[in-house]
């Protein structure tokens, strides 16, 4: 695809989801807000269906991992200890006639002038990226505290709680779904970087010396969840940080990467963040973060292997990549080939036009199938069915349920079109719902 093809595809992206309610604007109706924004009625659903199946894949499916909801605003001195108070920067320079900002790092090497105005740059400063408040009504510096840049440190400060309410011992996990804050000096491209996300984080605690063997694991994990949902695997891949990017906790890093309209770009990290975490609070608190191994019969603090991804990039790379244009024999159709477990809605109940034969019947199975509270069910009875099936196709719906005259006349069945092939199968109503179950497993 061309510069200008994958420009086209994010704005027609980027009007889908406020067309349809998956994405609006942040603060529209004031202005809006820069990069900010706000998930609509499906995105709410998607972004949802995605969290739950990192949920079921990370927590629910293991015997080795339990969940944790932790404070978004902590002891300001965990962020001292963590690093991230003096070390959680990156290098800004500012034009110095238009004030345009830039991350040093993200510029050409050599680049002197504003992109913009081609004014002289500012020298590169250490700009924190935590957003600061006050706990209480006293703004002074004993009130100060920071939004929460990662879930990570919740997790690192409940270890000990944890592991004695849960009696656990490495290798075991503590997962966290959750927002987190950084003032990001160059947001954009959509929802891909923002300054308020939401983190899925897994802090995995290993003996020392299985480190290698359990990051290696976690890598092909978590590569394994996006191709499980979908995800085309030409457009994933992993790629190792040089030394010389590697957060101050870390040793090694594998970043997944997808490949985005504008190119690769960080889904998920894998970091192996040794003992660095749990060290710093043991010696900052004087508490004990380890664990007694009966072979060694000696405590050790564990090591860390971490998986951490983007809930909003996750959301947004799964909705690229389902998107689709398909030219039909006169006509064209967008497609959300969404995977079942992502889809917003998963049945649609369309009866073929509103009236006293159909409504009522169609009233009926709906109200079926929507109490069975396994699906989000829509019920659609306006315009004609051709653009009722445009409009579930276009927010990805895998299965449309038709009500037609034969319906209640002669047969006591329905119609299932399938998104994809847009196949039609006529089940009687006695059925529907296995042949649901089925068809949506
Ligand atoms: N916890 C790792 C990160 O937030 O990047």
């Amino acid at each position: 695809m061309t510069a200008s093809n994958n420009n086209l595809l994010m704005e027609k992206l980027v009007s889908l989801c406020k067309r349809r309610g998956f994405i609006f604007p942040g603060s529209e109706i004031y202005g809006g807000l820069g990069s900010s924004w706000d998930y609509g009625p499906l995105g709410t659903e998607l972004k949802r269906n995605v969290k739950n199946s990192w949920w079921q894949n990370v927590v629910h499916q293991r015997d080795d991992t339990v969940g944790l909801d932790s404070a978004i605003i902590m002891n300001p001195e965990i962020w001292n200890t963590s690093g991230h108070a003096a070390g959680f920067t990156d290098p800004l320079v500012e034009c110095k006639e238009c004030h345009e900002r830039y991350r040093a790092d993200q510029l050409e090497s050599g680049t002197e002038a504003c992109l913009k105005c081609n004014g002289p740059l500012t020298p590169p400063r250490n700009f924190n990226l935590m957003f600061k408040t006050f706990v209480g009504p006293v703004e002074d510096s004993a009130a100060q505290a920071w939004l929460r840049p990662e879930t990570a440190q919740g997790i690192f400060v409940n270890f000990a709680n944890t592991l004695v309410s849960t009696r656990r011992k490495p290798p075991f996990g503590i997962a966290q779904i959750g927002k987190a804050f950084r003032n990001e000096i160059t947001p954009g491209n959509f929802t891909y970087r923002t300054r308020e996300f939401e983190q899925m984080e897994l802090e995995f605690f290993v003996p020392p010396e299985d480190d290698v063997a359990w990051h290696e694991y976690w890598v092909q994990e978590r590569i394994n969840w996006y191709l499980n949902l979908g995800i085309t695997a030409d457009s994933l891949r992993i790629r190792d940080h040089a030394s010389d990017e590697l957060a101050h906790y870390a040793k090694a890093t594998k970043d997944i990467e997808f490949l985005f309209p504008w190119g690769w770009g960080e889904l998920e990290g894998i970091a192996n963040r040794t003992d660095f975490d749990l060290k710093a609070h043991s010696d900052a608190t004087g508490q004990s973060l380890d664990y007694f191994d009966e072979v060694k019969k000696e405590r050790i603090i564990p090591y860390v292997i971490e998986p951490s991804g983007g809930v909003d990039r996750a959301t947004l790379a799964f909705l690229i990549d389902a998107y689709t244009e398909e030219k039909q024999e006169n006509t064209e159709r967008t497609v959300l080939k969404l995977d079942n477990k992502l889809a917003p809605v998963k049945v649609a109940i369309l009866p073929l036009s509103r009236n006293e034969k159909l409504t009522p019947t169609a009233r009926n199975i709906y109200e079926t199938v929507r109490n069975l509270g396994i699906w989000k069910v829509e019920y659609d009875d306006s315009q004609s069915i051709g653009r009722r099936y445009r409009r579930q196709d276009e927010i990805g719906t895998p299965l449309c349920v038709t009500i037609d005259f034969d319906t209640v006349e002669l047969d006591q069945s329905v119609t299932i079109r399938e998104r994809d092939t847009m196949k039609q199968t006529r089940v009687s109503i006695s059925d529907l719902v296995p042949t649901l179950q089925t068809m949506l497993a």
